[in-house]
């Protein structure tokens, strides 16, 4: 959600500090805001609204080699200049920006007004930024300062700070929300997500919880809240810069949609083993044996994840014979989960920040489970936080509505179920069939892309269209849910995605003349069933979509068009389905003009519960 990023160095901070906030800009913020110091002055610049209104407010930026600033999305206090970072403790001497949510922060702030402070904000980071005010007044050094301040909170925070008495230094810490420190000639940035940093340089360190660094342009130094020194790995930032901009396309979501083949193609890359008819994870390898005792796996995820979480649970138990169930993290958090040593637990995020997310595998590794990770972002807390796991590779995601992620997560879900499945029951010959499948997949995605014209006249056609509905059978329910989701999130049209076999249970009362509804009818068991559900839409006037293979000419007859497939392996059409779903809310939101990016009320990575 919020984003972070600072400077410390020989050249001037404001331009570096503003451009990673743009690079962060698609995490959704509401206000914006930036220290620097020069002079031994704080000189602060904070704005309402875009990066654009902070830049117009100040056109020559501010002064000074060392800053912070912030992108701020309202958690405490409403939008407003005063409630945006960074925040100065009363003697004007420290600033902070601060990503998280301190619980107590109304004792906190009791305690000091009672102590005569005055608070400018209504925001928890005020509070914050006056606890290390007082640590410094007393004669401490900022570090020491943050530390103390840092033991009396609860709560989450991913901080940076910076004192205008020691201006060569920066002080950050993670209590929960990421932080991540990349290292210059010279110079260091300090930063909420590596996207930020990469345009400098492709070496980082990333901290761990509860740990704060001591930043100066000649590196960092790290201790844990006792102290102690910690030994920190520098790793590398492995994506190019130019991955995460735009280049040609007018959205990152098209450019994403349009990325998949590749995508895909680097995610299965090295993992497939035609030989064997099964694949390789490295994550997994390394915890092989215990794997040949689990019995049960239980994926968990939010959004989009979810959706990718159910086709695996699907895979799962239809192809591994291994009973799965894809569960929605924000509820197994709360549930009082019952763990056991024979189940795998598999979390999946594309952030690998979502807070929901981190707080099930956080309470399932409490109780000893076993819990393996998917994400994109390398170095994520789901990647350190799980007991093993797998990148998918995707690259960076910049669209808040997530799109390549889904197929690399589905197939990170057709890599492990392969390997299950080969475990227990799928003959070599049919395991050979699946990876001769999953091989053939780039090049079939990239022909489904192919149909953007197809999905943008119908979206054209459809755009007024008040309410869509998206059905699917079997593995492709979940399919129908996301393009529900897309559809719902960027174009801000009510859709449900159901299964065919419960529309008869209630949603049929919807169907009416003209309304459009998508439908999944691959060429599988689900096939026969799917045609009855033709045969009512048809009957009550619906205007269907099929999404079908492009020979079936009995689907052909009884909908209105027809997205072709190519013949494929059953396993693999999710990752096929969901391509023609993606363009068409992509085509509905660009007829009606919305921010399709950055979507109203969302951000693209939740990280408060
Ligand atoms: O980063 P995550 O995959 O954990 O995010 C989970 C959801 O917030 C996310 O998938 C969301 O639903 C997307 N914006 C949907 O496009």
């Amino acid at each position: 959600m919020c984003g972070i990023m600072g400077y410390v160095g020989k050249e001037e901070a404001w331009p570096i500090v503003v451009g990673g906030l743009r690079r962060l800009e698609y995490r959704g913020y509401d206000s914006a805001g930036v220290v620097t110091v020069s002079r031994k002055r704080l000189r602060l610049a904070r704005s309402v609204g875009h990066l654009r209104a902070l830049e117009d407010s100040h056109p020559e930026g501010l002064p000074g080699t060392v800053g912070i600033g912030h992108t701020r999305w309202a958690t405490h206090g409403g939008v407003t200049q005063a409630n945006c970072h960074p925040h100065l403790d009363s003697a004007q001497r420290i600033a902070i920006v601060h990503n998280g949510i301190i619980d107590n922060v109304e004792a906190l702030r009791k305690e000091l007004v009672a102590q005569g402070v005055e608070f400018r904000s209504e925001t928890d980071t005020e509070v914050l930024a006056e606890l290390i005010g007082r640590e410094v007044a007393a004669g401490r050094g900022l570090r020491d300062a943050v530390l103390r301040a840092l033991r009396r909170i609860e709560g989450t925070a991913g901080i940076v700070a910076v004192d205008r008495n020691d201006p060569e230094r920066l002080v950050a810490a993670r209590i929960g929300s990421p932080v991540v420190i990349g290292l210059g000639d010279g110079a260091c940035w300090v930063a909420s997500d590596a996207l930020a940093l990469r345009p400098y340089t492709d070496r980082m360190v990333v901290l761990e919880d509860s740990e704060i660094a001591e930043i100066s342009p000649d590196g960092v130094r790290t201790v844990d809240l006792d102290e102690r020194d910690r030994d920190k790995r520098v790793e590398k930032i492995l994506h190019r810069p130019e991955e995460a901009e735009k280049g040609d396309y007018e959205h990152f979501m098209l450019k994403e949609i349009w990325e998949q083949p590749l995508a895909l193609d680097r995610s299965m890359r090295g993992r497939l083993d035609a030989g064997m008819g099964s694949s390789r994870l490295g994550g997994l390898e390394t915890h092989e044996q215990r794997l040949f005792d689990i019995r049960r796996v239980v994926f968990c995820a939010c959004g989009t994840s979810l959706y990718s979480a159910q086709v695996g649970a699907y895979l799962m138990n239809r192809y591994a014979r291994m009973p799965a169930t894809a569960e929605d993290a924000a509820e197994l958090a709360v549930q009082n989960p019952i763990v056991d040593r024979h189940t795998l637990y598999v979390a999946i995020s594309q952030s690998g920040e979502t807070a929901d997310t981190l707080g099930a595998l956080r309470e399932i590794r409490l109780r000893g489970g076993l819990v393996a990770g998917i994400t994109n972002v390398v170095g994520s807390s789901l990647a350190r936080e799980t007991d093993f796991g797998t990148y998918v590779h995707a690259g960076p995601e910049i669209s808040v509505c997530s799109t390549k992620a889904f197929t690399a997560q589905v197939l990170a879900t057709e890599l492990l179920s392969l390997r299950f499945a080969r475990m227990r029951d799928l003959g070599a010959n049919e395991g050979r069939a699946w990876v001769a499948a999953l091989e053939k997949l780039p090049a079939q995605t990239q022909g489904m892309l192919e149909q953007w014209q197809l999905c943008k006249q119908m979206a054209e056609r459809f755009q007024a269209a008040p309410y869509t509905m998206f059905i699917g059978r079997g593995i492709n329910v979940p399919v129908a849910s996301e393009g529900a989701l897309k559809l719902k999130e960027i174009a801000y049209v009510s859709a449900e995605g159901l299964s065919g076999g419960g529309m008869k249970h209630g949603p049929l009362a919807l169907i009416e003349p003209g309304l459009p509804v998508w439908a999944l009818v691959p060429p599988d068991e689900t096939r026969e069933r799917m045609l009855g559900n033709l045969r009512e839409l048809e009957a009550r006037g619906a205007y269907i979509i099929a999404v079908a293979a492009a020979d079936d000419t009995e689907v052909a007859e009884l909908v209105d068009t027809v997205v072709p497939l190519p013949p494929h392996h059953p396993t693999v059409s999710p990752m096929l389905t969901v391509v023609p779903l993606q363009l068409y809310a992509y085509y509905v939101a660009l007829a009606k003009g919305y921010d399709i990016d950055k979507p109203r009320n969302l951000a693209k990575s939740v990280t408060v519960m």
